[in-house]
């Protein structure tokens, strides 16, 4: 083995993973659940659809996550996508210790959890399974209704950074 191929196989560093990573465009979604009666959530680009049959999607979270916890005890959760006009509620819902839901308005979704005003779509899921994946959880959602609100355009996020489809 050359020295260049044993260079390749080293694990790589947190700064490249991330400007890597970051060349995959995403959308934004914002993942709600009900704590008894406080609505809680947490911004996350790592949501996929996973099968049409049965209907399961996925999205990862992070185990250092302060929100996690109260999201796996509700087993009920709901997928909101965002607009392209809400980086702010994007930025508001992935700081620690802001008061997430004082902004933006909000309603239950069949299973409680918050479907949140002008987002452009929601999923709302049973939790399925949650598999162990290194620093982060995955979760897979069984989807039990959903729904287009919006004919907005999405809320992209790319190299670190937020942008929306050109027109
Ligand atoms: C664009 C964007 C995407 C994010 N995606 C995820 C994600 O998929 N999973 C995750 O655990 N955290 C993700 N985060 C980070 C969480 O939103 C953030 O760490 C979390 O809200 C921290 O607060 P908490 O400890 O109160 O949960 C993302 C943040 C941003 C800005």
């Amino acid at each position: 083995m050359s020295d260049a191929s044993a260079e390749a196989l080293l694990p790589p560093d947190e700064a490249s993973y991330r400007t890597v990573l970051g060349h995959f465009a995403t959308g934004v979604t914002i993942i709600t659940a009900m704590d008894g009666d406080e609505p809680v959530g947490v911004s996350a680009n790592s949501f996929t659809s996973v099968s049409l049959d049965p209907p399961l999607v996925l999205f990862c979270a992070a185990k250092a996550s302060s929100t996690w916890p109260r999201i796996e005890a509700a087993e009920q959760f709901t997928v909101n996508i965002l607009n392209e006009h809400q980086e702010d509620v994007c930025r508001v819902f992935a700081t620690k210790g802001a008061d997430r839901f004082s902004r933006i308005g909000w309603r239950p979704s069949s299973n409680g959890s918050p479907i949140l005003h002008d987002a452009l779509a929601y999923i709302e899921c049973t939790m399925q399974d949650v598999h162990d994946a290194g620093d982060h959880v995955i979760v897979v959602g069984k989807v039990l209704e959903l729904g287009v609100l919006s004919e907005e355009g999405p809320l992209l996020f790319y190299r670190g950074g937020y942008g929306k489809l050109a027109s």
